[in-house]
């Protein structure tokens, strides 16, 4: 199985996370910067959803248009709590998509991810799953998230982050080949705390204004 990473280099989204990661950019900013790339890669990670065809009536005529022929099939799941900044715009484009979350931590001592908070819809079976997440990486949280969202059989699963190192993503694809990761940059590496960089600083930190 090939595992696929797709960056989406469209100018928009590329001016925009410039923009996002300047030191100077505050939280107002950076929130309203994430809202809006989050609709542009929304915009881009669903431009495969099968379509169908219906007969409507315009004022002048009758015709056969297309629409998404799973409309109201689709789950995003937040990973918490940076995964809100991605959350936000992407139910504003697809708002009859359903939310679920999942809230993960590295416990010091062992080192094992413990699981803090995890609600996701009833149907999930039926659905596709965009798992959202700014910054993946290590890889850690992102595996962990995908591992447990794995039990509850979704349809599909696509991985969205804002960032990307390439430690992060190959260790990812060891352990979910299957699942693709759409992102719009991979940047350099990882430094010695494991930020992404050049990156953007602490995502949650700065959406959230706790720092
Ligand atoms: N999480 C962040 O918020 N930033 C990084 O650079 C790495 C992980």
């Amino acid at each position: 199985m090939t595992a696929e990473v797709i960056v989406i280099n469209h100018p928009l989204v590329q001016h925009k996370l410039t923009l996002i990661r300047q030191v100077g950019t505050h939280t107002q900013d950076f929130r309203r910067l994430m809202k809006e790339i989050s609709m542009l890669l929304a915009y881009e990670v669903t431009r495969d959803l099968p379509l169908k065809y219906e007969k409507i009536q315009t004022p002048l005529t009758v015709m056969e248009a297309p629409m998404l022929a799973a409309d109201k099939k689709m789950v995003i799941v937040s990973i918490l709590r940076a995964g809100q900044g991605l959350l936000d715009g992407m139910i504003e484009l697809i708002p009859t998509a359903k939310v679920g979350h999942i809230g993960l931590y590295r416990e010091p001592s062992t080192l094992t991810v413990v699981e803090y908070y995890f609600k996701l819809p009833i149907d999930v079976e039926q659905r596709d799953m965009l798992v959202v997440d700014p910054m993946l990486a290590t890889g850690n949280s992102a595996i962990a998230a995908v591992e447990r969202l794995k039990e509850t059989n979704p349809t599909s699963i696509k991985f969205v982050c804002l960032l990307a190192a390439p430690e992060g993503i190959q260790h990812f694809h060891e352990q979910h080949p299957d699942v693709p990761v759409y992102t719009a940059s991979i940047d350099e590496r990882l430094d010695e705390h494991g930020y992404i960089l050049p990156g953007l600083g602490d995502a949650g930190d700065r959406l959230f204004g706790t720092k």
